[in-house]
């Protein structure tokens, strides 16, 4: 497959604490470490692993993170040629703290948030040699509907990631072939009350999603719409070392199998967001297309 993943590149800077501070708390944490992560590199890396023909449209700082970052893409195998270097603005930066097998993560988005509608013109024919374009929102809204229309303009798949979650107008919800939110992106981005509970956003996915919304929910798997029914797809047990990008892994595994049976491309893409968890950092974890086919005779799926 052809993937064209249009979206954010980082370096995040990772601690690990116990507990989490309450405001104007300081708390002692564990260990620290740098990683390579951006939803949107994550998702180019997590597809490119998995034996698709990958690149990248994205923009990263004048400086040593934006350099290493591209270098690092490289070694992927990812097209970076789509890749612009702004000046006066940093790399993206995640500070990301792991608590309680879990993550939350404050996102700088520097020069993923310069990128414009211009940048993205420029490697039309990244858009026309594509299969599948992948978005996600660390980058501004109005790149993600100008990809989006392009997208149905050469009648391509365009999986929109709603992360970080906001709220998105409905041409683009309508216009996207697959909507990959977890729960609570589900959760703001169909207006759910603050309070509602997991359970609460299950039933209205299960009651009035669309066909083309497929829901992430971390240890419960995955929900998607199959000949007019909902199915879910489990999670696979592994070891949690660290969540951070396992959300990513989905969608660009999903990018990577998009010609196969939905149920297929779904089961592939959850199996490997499961093992992209047993490893630290967003990307440590990812299978290559190897790792994953072993994974799954293992599991017996
Ligand atoms: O989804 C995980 C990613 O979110 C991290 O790599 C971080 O950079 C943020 O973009």
């Amino acid at each position: 497959m052809n993937v064209l993943v249009i979206g954010s590149i980082n370096t995040d800077f990772v601690v690990e604490s116990e507990v989490l501070p309450q405001l104007g708390e300081t708390v002692l944490g564990k260990n620290f470490s740098m990683h390579s992560g951006g939803k949107g590199a994550n998702q180019a890396v997590a597809a490119a692993r998995l034996g698709a023909k990958v690149s990248m449209i994205a923009a990263v700082g004048n400086d040593e993170m934006g350099q290493r970052e591209i270098e690092i893409l490289k070694q992927e195998k990812i097209d970076t040629t789509g890749i612009v270097i702004k000046n006066g603005v940093s790399t993206g930066i995640a500070v990301i703290t792991l608590s309680q097998n879990d993550n939350c993560i404050i996102v700088v988005g520097g020069a993923n948030l310069a990128l414009s509608i211009d940048d993205i013109e420029k490697n039309q024919h990244k858009i026309q040699s594509a299969d599948v374009i992948v978005c996600s929102l660390e980058i501004p809204l109005e790149c993600v509907q100008y990809a989006c229309w392009q997208a149905k303009r050469y009648n391509k798949h365009f999986i929109l990631n709603p992360a970080p979650a906001q709220n998105l107008p409905d041409e683009l919800l309508e216009n996207a072939t697959l909507i990959t939110p977890n729960v609570w992106e589900y959760a703001k981005l169909f207006r759910l009350p603050e309070n509602s509970s997991s359970d609460d956003v299950w039933h209205h996915f299960q009651q009035y999603s669309s066909p083309s919304t497929v829901m992430t929910c971390g240890i419960h798997g995955v929900l998607y719409h199959h000949n007019h029914l909902v199915y879910n797809q489990p999670a696979f047990e592994v070891g949690v070392v660290d969540t951070t990008g396992a959300g990513d892994t989905f969608n660009g595994a999903l990018a990577a199998f998009f010609d196969l049976p939905c149920t297929d491309a779904i089961r592939y893409a959850a199996a490997a967001a499961s093992l992209s968890v047993t490893r630290h950092g967003a990307r440590n974890g990812m299978p290559s297309a190897q790792e994953l086919e072993k994974f799954l005779e293992e599991n017996g799926a």
